[in-house]
C-alpha cells in the first residue's frame, strides 16, 4: 500500500469511529430528553424531595404562578387551639379576675405605634390570624400575614431566593415558611460569628 493510501485508509476508519460515537448517543432525540432520562437515577437515588420529605405535614400553596408545599404549622403551635382558653371575646377575659397569660411572649418587631397583639391576632376569632384589613387569615398560611408588609422579602421567598428550599430544588418543591425561621414575634435574626477553628487554642494545648 502506498503512504497516501495508508493515511487516507487511516483518516476513513478515524471518521468512521468519529461517527459510531456519535451514532451511540442518538438514542435520545435531544439534549434535553437525555437530561431528563439521565436524572431519573442520579447516583442510585431518585432525585425527588419526597425523601426529605417523608416526615413532614405540608400543605399546598399557589401564589401567582407558583405552587408549592410548605410544612403544616396548626400542629406545631404549643397553645393551639386558641379557643381552648378564648372561648369568649378576649373583653371579658382580662381584668383582675384573670391571671396573665403569655407573660413569655415580648413584642420585639415594629414600633409600638405600628403594631400590637391585635395587628395580626383578633381577640374574637383568636384560632385564626387577622390580615391589616380584618379578613382571617389561616396559621397554616401565615406568610400571608408577613407578606402585607415584607412584599420584597415574599417575592424572593415564591421564586425560592430568600427562605430554603427542603430537598433542594426537586421535585415536588417543598420550602420552609416564614415562622420556621422568624418568631412573628422577635423576627430580627441576630448575626453570629462563623465557627472557626480555633489555632490558639491549639497551640495553648500543646
Ligand atoms: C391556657 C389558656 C390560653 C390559651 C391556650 C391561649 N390563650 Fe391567649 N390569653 C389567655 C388569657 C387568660 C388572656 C387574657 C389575659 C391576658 O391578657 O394576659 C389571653 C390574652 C391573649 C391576647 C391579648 C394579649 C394582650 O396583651 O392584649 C392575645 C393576642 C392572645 N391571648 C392570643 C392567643 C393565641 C393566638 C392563642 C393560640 C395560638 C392563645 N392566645 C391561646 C389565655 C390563653
Ligand atoms: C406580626 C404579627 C403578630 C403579632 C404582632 C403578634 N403575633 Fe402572636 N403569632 C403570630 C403568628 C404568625 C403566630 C403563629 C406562629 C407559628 O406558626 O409558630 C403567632 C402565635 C402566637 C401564639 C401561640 C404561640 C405558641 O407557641 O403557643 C400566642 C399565644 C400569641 N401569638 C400571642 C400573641 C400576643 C399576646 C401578642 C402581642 C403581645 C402577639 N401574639 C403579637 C403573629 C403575631
Ligand atoms: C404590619 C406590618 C408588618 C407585618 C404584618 C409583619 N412585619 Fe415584620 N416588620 C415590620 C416593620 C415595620 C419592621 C421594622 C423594620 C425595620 O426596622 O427596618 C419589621 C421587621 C421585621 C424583621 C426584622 C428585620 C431586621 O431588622 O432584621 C423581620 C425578619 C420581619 N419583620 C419578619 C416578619 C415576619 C416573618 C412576619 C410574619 C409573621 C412579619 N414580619 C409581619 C412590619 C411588619
Ligand atoms: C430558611 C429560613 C428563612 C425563611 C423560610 C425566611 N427567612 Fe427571612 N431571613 C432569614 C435570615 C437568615 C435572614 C437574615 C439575613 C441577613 O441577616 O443577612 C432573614 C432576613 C429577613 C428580613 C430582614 C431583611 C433582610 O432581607 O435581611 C425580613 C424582613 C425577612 N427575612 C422576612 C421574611 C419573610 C416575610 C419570609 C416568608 C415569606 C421569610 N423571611 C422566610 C431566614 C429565613
Amino acid at each position: 500500500m502506498s503512504r497516501q493510501n495508508y493515511i487516507f485508509l487511516l483518516s476513513c476508519i478515524f471518521i468512521f469511529m468519529l461517527f459510531s460515537c456519535k451514532h451511540g448517543e442518538g438514542e435520545y432525540h435531544s439534549l434535553t430528553d437525555k437530561i431528563e432520562e439521565k436524572s431519573k437515577d442520579y447516583h442510585g437515588i431518585p432525585v425527588s424531595s419526597e425523601p426529605y420529605i417523608d416526615d413532614l405535614k405540608t400543605v399546598e400553596i399557589t401564589e401567582g404562578e407558583h405552587t408549592f408545599l410548605i410544612p403544616e404549622r396548626k400542629s406545631q403551635i404549643t397553645s393551639y387551639a386558641c379557643t381552648e382558653c378564648h372561648s369568649k371575646p378576649l373583653e371579658q377575659m382580662k381584668g383582675s379576675d384573670f391571671k396573665k397569660a403569655h407573660w413569655d411572649i415580648g413584642l420585639v418587631h415594629a414600633n409600638k405605634v405600628t403594631m400590637n397583639c391585635a395587628t395580626c391576632h383578633n381577640g374574637n376569632n383568636m384560632d385564626n390570624l387577622q390580615s391589616l384589613t380584618g379578613n382571617s387569615i389561616d396559621f397554616n398560611r401565615s406568610y400571608k400575614l408577613c407578606s402585607q408588609c415584607h412584599s420584597q422579602q415574599f417575592e424572593d421567598w415564591k421564586g425560592g431566593a430568600h427562605g430554603k428550599n427542603i430537598g433542594g430544588w426537586a421535585d415536588p418543591r417543598a420550602a420552609m415558611t416564614c415562622v420556621n425561621c422568624h418568631n412573628p414575634h422577635k423576627p430580627h435574626i441576630e448575626s453570629r460569628w462563623p465557627s472557626r477553628f480555633n489555632t490558639q487554642k491549639v497551640k495553648e494545648r500543646e
